[in-house]
């Protein structure tokens, strides 16, 4: 049961995110709850063992590029020994990993150390006001300790991840840009998804890829578009007039990328998923947890992720009539 996994649309998967927790240090209103946030029993998420068991079996199907993603992945106890026994599977070429940086500072070398590949720190704000109407949490001084502490460990290709929010981070967008010149990191924007605890969204909150890019081009000038070199990359990358580095566009609503959507997800409970917005999951942990033979166990992981794929959506439809919102917000499907 090896081969490509192509969907009915023609989409071949190569690509897995893998959430290793659902909790989080800080509370960002667009992926969780204020307070009170029922967070999975720690026995309900995969071990370690369970973790590198699911992508030994995906790898021989074509997966060959891996992210951890949370909730916030450093808060997950031993990371770094995940990342090294991730390390150990041939055919993975690239690992990568979301964070929001909070913990970094501490963690970045022993990252660096196990073979953690590439980082991406999300970061919407320079102000530790806005900062922290975003986040409902304190940690700006965290977090660029730990971008300065991950460039000291050796990353050097750190993107930034802003999400863009309208009435909220205008703000930001120039000292980002200016940030991120002046740091040689590559920095991203993104658009706003419904994909909040609370189902507060609204299309008006979307500030998009294209008025960002307006107000940066009035500040730093013109931005020319840069090739992408991976057609599944969701980022519309551009270049600064003056050589100052890169910003990438990432517009699911204003420009949905599904067409190209190389990305299959393993919550950290376990479950398969074929998109950030469907309502259905496969339960690989039940397959990892059963009495089946360790050599059988491949070829069930295998068969429900070809399950999954075979039922995924041609796109998210957020702007169309219908739409609904996932049941499960973005710290419980990881990002
Ligand atoms: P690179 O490999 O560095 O390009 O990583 P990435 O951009 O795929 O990963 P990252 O976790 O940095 O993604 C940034 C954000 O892009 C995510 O947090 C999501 O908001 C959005 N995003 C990533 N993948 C998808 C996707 O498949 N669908 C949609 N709609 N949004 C996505
Ligand atoms: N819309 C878009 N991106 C989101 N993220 C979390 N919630 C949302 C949302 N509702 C992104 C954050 C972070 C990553 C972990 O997920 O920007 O970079
Ligand atoms: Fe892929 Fe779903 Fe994201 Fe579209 S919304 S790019 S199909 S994960």
């Amino acid at each position: 049961s090896t081969g490509p996994l192509v969907d009915q649309f023609g989409r071949g998967h190569t690509n897995l995110r893998l959430s290793v927790t659902d909790r989080c240090n800080i509370r960002c209103f667009y992926c969780m709850p204020a307070e009170n946030v029922q967070f999975r029993p720690r026995v309900e998420l995969l071990t370690f063992e369970e973790m590198v068991q699911f992508v030994q079996a995906v790898v021989p199907l074509g997966i060959n590029k891996l992210r951890l993603t949370g909730g916030e992945p450093l808060v997950r106890r031993g990371l770094a020994s995940l990342i090294s026994q991730l390390r150990t599977i041939p055919g993975l070429d690239d690992i990568a990993l979301t964070t929001n940086g909070i913990l970094l500072a501490e963690q970045a070398a022993g990252l660096k150390a196990a073979g953690l590949d590439r980082l991406n720190v999300s970061l919407d704000s320079l102000d530790e006001q806005v900062f922290e109407k975003i986040t409902r949490r304190t940690g700006l001084d965290a977090v660029l300790k730990g971008i300065a502490a991950a460039q000291a460990a050796g990353f050097d290709n750190i993107r930034l991840n802003a999400i863009a929010i309208r009435g909220l981070t205008e703000s930001e967008i120039v000292p980002l840009g200016r940030f991120a010149i002046e740091h040689g990191l590559e920095l991203r924007f993104i658009e706003f998804m419904p994909l909040d605890a609370d189902g507060a969204w609204e299309e008006s909150d979307v500030l998009t890829g294209t008025e960002i890019r307006r107000t940066l081009e009035a500040e730093f000038g013109k931005l020319t578009p840069v090739h992408r070199d991976d057609p599944s990359q969701p980022a519309v990358d551009f270049q600064f007039v003056n050589g100052g580095g890169r910003v990438g566009f990432i517009n699911p609503v204003s420009e949905p990328f599904c067409s190209s959507c190389n990305r299959l997800r393993l919550t950290a409970e376990g479950q398969i998923r074929n998109c950030l917005f469907s309502h259905e999951e496969w339960d690989a942990r039940a397959v990892l947890r059963s009495e089946l033979e360790p050599a059988q166990r491949e070829p069930a992981i295998q068969d429900l992720v070809r399950s999954a794929i075979g039922a995924k959506a041609k796109a998210h439809g957020i702007s169309e009539a219908g739409f609904q919102q996932p049941a499960r917000a973005m710290y419980q499907i990881g990002g």
